[in-house]
């Protein structure tokens, strides 16, 4: 089995998103949280970028053990120098260093020639290099450069001391059979690669960053960059907790698997989403709050004679629990389920006359409550008239016969 190391980058590509910036105690408590985690890397900001963040990278590398704290940097030296100054206590420091390497990034953006961006490559990773004995190149835009010039590139960065080098889907362009490519090719081609990690860093604008990223796993890239929530720059990054469920799930298929302790997935989501007060998308896959909610008849009682029927994770592995809402989709099973588990009894015609009074209460709610259940209980117990003014009283239509209803049964 072989392990791929995470490098978590929520601290600097997640705070990238906007809105999202983090106060300094936040990026400490999550940077701990993540160590805690087994994270291999943890990402804790571009520490040129500002002072607030050059004051938090050095708290983080102060006080937080156990994983290799990286700092980004431009290719410029007062960049490196920047890094390197805010991982001075860090146990493991690294320093990253990037340099964009497509045509339309070195033409409108660098107005840099290929050959002057493979030298500044090469002076900067060894610059890098001799400030810190761990040293990450990245090809910005990877996925749109040449590649034979990306090859060389990643080679004269190997030849000036990185150990890493990151391939960057840096605009989600790439595709999952694009990107494995990719590293494959890089595999056969950079000088130098037996010596180093390859690495792959994929972002969510066509909704593909975590599929790219695994792809590129399969292709031999031993680092997955990523974040907690997918946050990040645009629409994200890959999810850590979709990458690491995903290999723990289909190691089958992968063959690899990370250190990452996945049940603490749950609390790491919930920080985050606090610390950046960005709420989670209700559907989103292992953290959204219907990431194991199963409201429909037939997969409730699927759920209910056996949870792998419908669940391919157990959400007790990654923090969380399943959830059977009660609402119009739902069935037999399940409402009597839940009745039973909150002490309703039923003789036959009492169940018949509640499940009427629940169906009819369902059509107008989208979910069903527990204390809705109770309610109902009691109020079909004395009739159907009693139960229908229940419903109308919690969601009122205005049809006379209902409200002839509501005025019978007060
Ligand atoms: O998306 C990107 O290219 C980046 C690099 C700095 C790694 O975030
Ligand atoms: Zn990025």
């Amino acid at each position: 089995m072989k392990t791929v190391r995470i490098f978590d980058t929520t601290l600097r590509d997640g705070e990238q998103s906007p809105g999202a910036a983090m106060t300094a105690a936040s990026r400490l408590r999550i940077a701990g949280m993540l160590a805690d985690s087994g994270v291999d890397v943890i990402e804790a900001g571009f520490p040129a970028a500002s002072p607030i963040v050059r004051e938090s990278v050095s708290q983080i590398a102060k006080k937080v053990r156990g994983a290799t704290i990286a700092a980004l940097a431009r290719c410029i030296q007062q960049d490196v120098d920047a890094a390197a100054r805010a991982l001075q206590s860090a146990q493991r420091p690294r320093i990253h260093v990037f340099l964009a390497t497509s045509p339309v990034h070195l033409r409108h953006k660098l107005r840099m020639s290929e050959e002057r961006a493979l030298s500044v490559v090469s002076e900067m990773v060894a610059y890098a290099r001799h400030r810190c004995d761990d040293v990450e190149f990245s090809a910005e835009d990877a996925t749109r450069s040449d590649r034979a010039f990306l090859s060389r590139v990643y080679s004269a960065a190997i030849a000036a001391g990185a150990s890493t080098i990151n391939v960057p889907d840096t605009v989600g362009y790439a595709t999952p059979f694009e990107l494995g490519d990719l590293v494959s090719y890089l595999r056969g081609s950079v000088r130098g690669i037996e010596n180093a990690a390859i690495s792959v860093h994929t972002h969510d604008d066509l909704g593909m960053a975590t599929a790219n990223a695994l792809a590129a796993v399969e292709a031999g890239a031993s680092q997955v960059e990523c974040t907690v929530n997918g946050i990040g720059e645009r629409a994200g990054n890959a999810a850590l907790e979709e990458v690491a469920v995903a290999l723990r799930t289909r190691r089958d298929r992968y063959g690899a698997d990370t250190r990452f302790d996945i049940g603490a997935i749950g609390k790491l989501s919930r920080a985050v989403s606090r610390a950046t007060r960005m709420p989670v998308q209700k559907n989103k896959a292992i953290v959204g709050q219907n990431a194991f909610a199963h409201e429909s008849g037939i997969h409730q009682d699927g759920v209910l004679k056996e949870r792998t029927t419908y669940e391919i994770v157990d959400p007790k592995s990654v923090g969380a629990a399943s959830a059977l809402p009660l609402g119009r989709n739902s069935g037999r099973h399940a409402v009597f389920e839940r009745a039973r588990r909150i002490g309703l009894v039923f003789d036959d015609d009492g169940r018949r006359r509640f499940y009427e009074a629940f169906i009819d209460f369902a059509q107008r709610k989208r979910t069903v409550r527990d204390a809705d259940l109770l309610a109902l209980a009691q109020a079909s117990r004395n009739g159907p008239t009693h139960a229908r003014a229940y419903a109308e009283d919690c969601a009122p239509s205005a049809s006379p016969s209902a409200t002839r209803a509501r005025a019978a049964a007060r």
